[in-house]
C-alpha cells in the first residue's frame, strides 16, 4: 500500500460507490483502499473467495465501507449478479474499475489458441461484460445532473502493445482491444448518458504479480535512478484513478493515460 500522503481531499469521493474487479490484490486492491480512504464505498469482485475475504477485512479495518462479491468477469451471470448485489447493499453505482486481468509469459508458438482466448476473455470480453452489466446503473448518475455527477468507467490497460513485448502476444492484443472499447464507449455512452470512460496504462509497478512476471532483472528496470528507469508504486495508479474518477477528471473522456514515467517511449541511450 502506498504510504505517501494523498494530495486529494479525504472527502473527494464521498457519496460515491465504486465496483472494482480484480480488487482483491495488487494495483486494484490499492485503488480500492485509496478510494475508500477518500470517502467512497467500495465493492471488490474476484474469483478467489479467500483473497476477497482477506481484502474486505483489511479494507474494513481501515474504517472503509466495503463488500466482496465472488465472481468471474467472463461470465455474464456473474457480472449481473455482482452489479445487483452492489445496488442492493450500497444503493447505487457510480464508478466501475475494470481491473481483472489474466497474464503469463509465453512465446507465440507455445501459446495454445485456448490460452490466447482465455486472456482475451478475461481482459477484453470481461471488461465489456462488466460495462454492459453496469451501464443502466451508471447512467442514472449522468442524467440531468451535469458533468460532475456522471458515471465513470476506468479500465486498467497496459503499454505492452504500443510497440511489441516479448512473450505477451495475448495480453498485448487484449489490452489493445481494451483501449479501443474505451474510446468507443466514451463516444457512445459519453454522448448518450454522460458516462466518462477512460483507461490507465500502468508501467512496471512494484509489488504486483504482473511486474514480477514481466520485468526480469536483466531488463535493467529496477528501483531506478531516473524517472524512465524506475518502477512505479501502486499508489501512483490509485492517485491517477482518483483524479479520473473525481471532479478533477470531469472533462476527460476517451483517454488512455500511460502512468509509467514515460518508459513506453524510451530507447537505450546508446
Ligand atoms: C501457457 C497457459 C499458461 C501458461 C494457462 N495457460 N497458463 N499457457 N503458459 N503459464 C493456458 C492453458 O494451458 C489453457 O489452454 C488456457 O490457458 C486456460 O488455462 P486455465 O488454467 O484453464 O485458465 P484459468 O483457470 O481461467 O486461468 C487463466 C489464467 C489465470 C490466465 C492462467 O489464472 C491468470 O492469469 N492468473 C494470473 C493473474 C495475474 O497474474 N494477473 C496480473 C495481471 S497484470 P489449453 O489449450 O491448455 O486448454 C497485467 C499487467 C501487464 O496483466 C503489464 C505489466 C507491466
Amino acid at each position: 500500500m502506498g504510504d505517501e500522503e494523498s494530495p486529494f481531499r479525504k472527502t473527494v469521493l464521498e457519496g460515491k460507490v465504486a465496483l472494482i474487479t480484480g480488487g482483491g490484490s495488487g494495483i486494484c486492491f490499492e485503488i480500492a483502499t485509496q478510494f475508500g480512504l477518500h470517502g467512497a464505498k467500495v465493492a471488490i469482485m474476484g474469483r478467489r473467495k479467500h483473497m476477497l475475504d482477506a481484502a474486505v477485512a483489511s479494507l474494513q479495518s481501515l474504517g472503509i465501507k466495503a463488500m466482496g462479491v465472488q465472481g468471474d468477469v467472463r461470465r455474464k451471470e456473474d457480472a449481473s449478479r455482482t452489479v445487483e448485489a452492489v445496488i442492493t447493499e450500497m444503493g447505487r453505482l457510480d464508478i466501475l474499475i475494470n481491473g481483472a486481468a489474466g497474464n503469463f509469459l509465453v512465446s507465440p508458438e507455445d501459446l495454445s489458441p485456448n490460452g490466447f482466448k482465455t486472456v482475451m476473455d478475461i481482459d477484453t470480453l470481461g471488461t465489456f461484460t462488466m460495462c454492459h452489466a453496469a451501464v443502466n446503473y451508471l447512467k442514472e448518475g449522468g442524467k440531468g445532473k451535469g458533468p460532475t455527477e456522471c458515471g465513470v468507467i476506468i479500465s486498467i490497460s497496459a503499454t505492452l502493445h504500443y510497440s511489441a513485448s516479448w512473450y505477451q502476444i495475448h495480453v498485448s492484443a487484449a489490452k489493445a482491444a481494451v483501449d479501443s472499447l474505451t474510446r468507443s464507449l466514451a463516444l457512445e455512452w459519453g454522448t448518450d448518458y454522460g458516462i466518462r470512460c477512460n483507461a490507465i496504462a500502468p508501467g512496471p509497478i512494484a509489488e504486483t504479480p504482473g511486474t514480477y512476471k514481466l520485468v526480469p532483472e536483466e531488463s535493467g528496470i529496477t528501483s531506478g535512478q531516473t524517472l524512465l528507469e524506475k518502477w512505479g508504486d501502486k499508489w501512483d495508479i490509485a492517485m491517477t484513478a482518483i483524479f479520473l474518477a473525481a471532479e478533477t477528471g470531469k472533462y476527460i473522456n476517451g483517454a488512455v493515460l500511460p502512468v509509467d514515467g514515460g518508459q513506453w517511449l524510451s530507447k537505450p541511450r546508446h
